[in-house]
Protein backbone atom coordinates (compact mmCIF):
# COMPACT_ATOMS: atom_id res chain seq x y z
CA UNK A 1 0.00 0.00 0.00
CA UNK A 2 1.21 3.43 -0.56
CA UNK A 3 1.22 5.80 2.17
CA UNK A 4 1.78 9.36 1.46
CA UNK A 5 2.77 12.33 3.75
CA UNK A 6 3.05 16.08 3.54
CA UNK A 7 5.38 17.21 6.17
CA UNK A 8 6.24 21.02 7.28
CA UNK A 9 9.46 21.51 9.46
CA UNK A 10 11.36 24.17 10.39
CA UNK A 11 15.23 23.42 9.83
CA UNK A 12 16.56 23.22 13.12
CA UNK A 13 13.50 20.15 13.54
CA UNK A 14 15.89 17.93 10.86
CA UNK A 15 18.09 15.53 11.22
CA UNK A 16 21.36 15.32 8.82
CA UNK A 17 20.34 12.01 7.44
CA UNK A 18 17.14 14.47 6.30
CA UNK A 19 19.10 17.05 4.80
CA UNK A 20 21.28 14.61 2.68
CA UNK A 21 18.17 13.17 1.22
CA UNK A 22 17.30 16.81 0.50
CA UNK A 23 20.16 17.30 -1.40
CA UNK A 24 20.22 14.41 -2.97
CA UNK A 25 16.76 14.86 -4.23
CA UNK A 26 18.19 18.66 -5.34
CA UNK A 27 20.88 17.37 -6.93
CA UNK A 28 19.24 15.05 -9.56
CA UNK A 29 18.19 18.35 -11.04
CA UNK A 30 20.57 21.29 -10.26
CA UNK A 31 23.72 18.70 -10.24
CA UNK A 32 26.67 19.94 -8.77
CA UNK A 33 27.80 17.19 -6.33
CA UNK A 34 26.69 16.20 -3.08
CA UNK A 35 29.05 17.98 -0.79
CA UNK A 36 28.31 21.48 -2.89
CA UNK A 37 24.41 21.05 -1.82
CA UNK A 38 25.24 20.19 1.25
CA UNK A 39 27.37 23.09 1.92
CA UNK A 40 24.74 25.28 0.21
CA UNK A 41 22.30 24.12 2.36
CA UNK A 42 24.21 24.79 5.80
CA UNK A 43 25.44 28.15 4.74
CA UNK A 44 22.20 29.58 3.27
CA UNK A 45 19.41 27.27 4.99
CA UNK A 46 18.38 29.51 8.07
CA UNK A 47 17.14 27.33 11.55
CA UNK A 48 13.95 28.77 11.03
CA UNK A 49 13.29 28.58 7.54
CA UNK A 50 10.14 25.98 6.31
CA UNK A 51 10.69 22.29 4.86
CA UNK A 52 8.14 21.32 3.19
CA UNK A 53 7.99 17.47 2.13
CA UNK A 54 6.32 15.07 0.13
CA UNK A 55 7.10 11.56 1.42
CA UNK A 56 5.68 8.38 -0.05
CA UNK A 57 6.50 5.11 1.64
CA UNK A 58 9.04 6.85 4.32
CA UNK A 59 11.09 8.24 1.08
CA UNK A 60 11.71 11.63 0.50
CA UNK A 61 9.79 12.14 -3.32
CA UNK A 62 9.39 16.04 -3.23
CA UNK A 63 10.32 19.39 -1.67
CA UNK A 64 10.41 22.85 -1.12
CA UNK A 65 12.03 25.63 0.78
CA UNK A 66 10.24 28.37 1.57
CA UNK A 67 12.97 30.59 2.88
CA UNK A 68 11.77 33.75 5.70
CA UNK A 69 13.21 37.00 4.53
CA UNK A 70 12.59 40.54 4.66
CA UNK A 71 11.59 42.84 1.46
CA UNK A 72 11.25 46.75 1.40
CA UNK A 73 8.39 48.33 0.12
CA UNK A 74 7.58 52.33 -0.02
CA UNK A 75 8.87 53.08 3.35
CA UNK A 76 7.66 49.66 4.89
CA UNK A 77 9.90 46.54 5.52
CA UNK A 78 7.49 42.77 5.33
CA UNK A 79 8.46 39.64 6.24
CA UNK A 80 7.94 37.14 3.02
CA UNK A 81 8.90 33.85 1.88
CA UNK A 82 11.05 32.93 -0.86
CA UNK A 83 10.06 30.09 -2.41
CA UNK A 84 12.88 27.65 -3.40
CA UNK A 85 14.27 24.21 -4.56
CA UNK A 86 10.69 22.80 -6.24
CA UNK A 87 11.18 19.50 -6.94
CA UNK A 88 9.64 16.38 -6.89
CA UNK A 89 11.26 12.84 -8.15
CA UNK A 90 11.83 12.23 -11.66
CA UNK A 91 10.28 8.77 -11.57
CA UNK A 92 7.25 10.48 -9.87
CA UNK A 93 6.06 13.48 -12.18
CA UNK A 94 2.85 14.01 -14.23
CA UNK A 95 0.42 12.42 -12.39
CA UNK A 96 -0.59 15.23 -9.71
CA UNK A 97 1.90 15.03 -7.24
CA UNK A 98 3.28 18.32 -8.32
CA UNK A 99 -0.02 20.16 -7.75
CA UNK A 100 -0.72 18.41 -4.11
CA UNK A 101 3.15 19.63 -3.26
CA UNK A 102 2.41 22.89 -4.59
CA UNK A 103 -0.83 23.08 -2.76
CA UNK A 104 0.33 22.16 0.36
CA UNK A 105 3.07 25.22 0.27
CA UNK A 106 0.23 27.98 -0.78
CA UNK A 107 -1.66 26.49 2.40
CA UNK A 108 1.39 26.56 4.64
CA UNK A 109 1.84 30.43 3.36
CA UNK A 110 -1.28 31.21 3.88
CA UNK A 111 -1.46 30.06 7.48
CA UNK A 112 1.67 32.29 8.19
CA UNK A 113 -0.11 35.04 6.67
CA UNK A 114 2.46 36.15 4.41
CA UNK A 115 3.00 36.63 1.12
CA UNK A 116 5.68 34.69 -1.30
CA UNK A 117 7.74 35.29 -3.91
CA UNK A 118 9.77 32.79 -6.79
CA UNK A 119 11.76 33.59 -9.38
CA UNK A 120 11.25 30.79 -12.43
CA UNK A 121 11.77 29.99 -16.12
CA UNK A 122 9.09 31.29 -18.68
CA UNK A 123 8.53 27.31 -19.17
CA UNK A 124 7.35 26.92 -15.26
CA UNK A 125 5.54 30.32 -14.99
CA UNK A 126 2.36 28.45 -16.61
CA UNK A 127 2.85 25.73 -13.50
CA UNK A 128 2.08 28.50 -10.99
CA UNK A 129 -0.58 30.47 -12.51
CA UNK A 130 -2.59 27.32 -12.60
CA UNK A 131 -2.18 27.21 -8.03
CA UNK A 132 -2.69 31.08 -7.74
CA UNK A 133 0.57 32.42 -7.87
CA UNK A 134 0.39 36.00 -10.43
CA UNK A 135 3.13 36.89 -12.58
CA UNK A 136 5.08 40.20 -10.65
CA UNK A 137 6.06 42.95 -13.55
CA UNK A 138 9.57 42.67 -14.01
CA UNK A 139 9.56 46.67 -13.37
CA UNK A 140 7.81 45.86 -9.90
CA UNK A 141 10.59 44.10 -8.06
CA UNK A 142 14.65 43.50 -8.01
CA UNK A 143 16.59 41.45 -5.87
CA UNK A 144 18.77 43.18 -3.66
CA UNK A 145 21.59 40.60 -2.40
CA UNK A 146 22.08 37.80 -5.16
CA UNK A 147 25.31 37.65 -7.30
CA UNK A 148 24.78 34.48 -9.64
CA UNK A 149 24.36 35.11 -13.96
CA UNK A 150 20.52 33.70 -13.76
CA UNK A 151 19.70 36.89 -11.32
CA UNK A 152 22.09 39.07 -13.55
CA UNK A 153 20.26 37.60 -17.18
CA UNK A 154 16.72 39.95 -16.37
CA UNK A 155 15.46 38.44 -19.53
CA UNK A 156 15.21 34.12 -18.16
CA UNK A 157 13.91 35.90 -14.68
CA UNK A 158 9.93 35.98 -14.29
CA UNK A 159 8.92 36.76 -10.75
CA UNK A 160 6.05 35.62 -9.54
CA UNK A 161 4.20 36.09 -6.05
CA UNK A 162 1.52 34.32 -4.06
CA UNK A 163 -0.78 36.24 -1.80
CA UNK A 164 1.00 40.03 -2.45
CA UNK A 165 -1.74 42.43 -1.64
CA UNK A 166 -3.33 43.54 -4.61
CA UNK A 167 -2.85 47.07 -2.85
CA UNK A 168 0.68 47.33 -3.06
CA UNK A 169 1.41 49.16 -6.12
CA UNK A 170 4.89 49.99 -5.37
CA UNK A 171 8.32 48.27 -6.47
CA UNK A 172 8.82 45.75 -4.16
CA UNK A 173 13.31 44.98 -3.04
CA UNK A 174 13.61 41.62 -1.92
CA UNK A 175 16.21 40.10 -0.24
CA UNK A 176 17.03 36.49 -0.77
CA UNK A 177 20.03 35.13 1.18
C1 LIG B 1 7.57 21.33 -11.61
C2 LIG B 1 7.26 19.94 -11.07
C3 LIG B 1 7.42 19.89 -9.56
C4 LIG B 1 5.80 19.57 -11.44
O1 LIG B 1 5.50 18.32 -10.91
P1 LIG B 1 4.55 17.26 -11.65
O2 LIG B 1 4.28 16.14 -10.70
O3 LIG B 1 5.12 16.90 -12.95
O4 LIG B 1 3.24 18.10 -11.85
P2 LIG B 1 1.73 17.53 -11.88
O5 LIG B 1 1.70 16.17 -12.47
O6 LIG B 1 1.12 17.68 -10.51
O7 LIG B 1 1.08 18.57 -12.86
C5 LIG B 1 0.05 19.40 -12.51
C6 LIG B 1 -0.35 20.16 -13.74
O8 LIG B 1 0.70 21.06 -14.12
C7 LIG B 1 1.13 20.79 -15.46
N1 LIG B 1 2.59 20.95 -15.48
C8 LIG B 1 3.51 20.13 -14.96
N2 LIG B 1 4.76 20.64 -15.14
C9 LIG B 1 4.60 21.79 -15.81
C10 LIG B 1 5.50 22.77 -16.31
N3 LIG B 1 6.83 22.68 -16.15
N4 LIG B 1 4.97 23.84 -16.97
C11 LIG B 1 3.65 23.96 -17.14
N5 LIG B 1 2.75 23.07 -16.68
C12 LIG B 1 3.22 22.00 -16.04
C13 LIG B 1 0.69 19.37 -15.75
O9 LIG B 1 0.49 19.16 -17.12
C14 LIG B 1 -0.60 19.30 -14.97
O10 LIG B 1 -1.64 19.95 -15.68
P3 LIG B 1 -3.08 19.21 -15.91
O11 LIG B 1 -3.61 18.97 -14.53
O12 LIG B 1 -3.83 20.22 -16.69
O13 LIG B 1 -2.72 17.97 -16.63
C15 LIG B 1 8.20 18.85 -11.69
O14 LIG B 1 8.06 18.87 -13.08
C16 LIG B 1 9.68 19.04 -11.36
O15 LIG B 1 10.15 18.59 -10.30
N6 LIG B 1 10.44 19.67 -12.25
C17 LIG B 1 11.88 19.84 -12.08
C18 LIG B 1 12.21 20.93 -11.09
C19 LIG B 1 11.65 22.28 -11.50
O16 LIG B 1 11.65 22.65 -12.65
N7 LIG B 1 11.19 23.01 -10.49
C20 LIG B 1 10.64 24.33 -10.67
C21 LIG B 1 11.67 25.34 -10.33
S1 LIG B 1 11.04 26.99 -10.52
Amino acid sequence: MTKISLISIQTKDLKKKQILSICKLKNSFWPWTMKKQYEWYKKTVKKTDINNMLVINKKLAGYTLLRKRKALTGNKSLNYFYFDSFILDKKLRNRGLGETLILFNNKIINKFKKHAFLTCTKKTVQFYLKYNWKILSKRKFQIMDHKSTWFKKKSSLNGMTYNLTKKNKKKVFYFIN
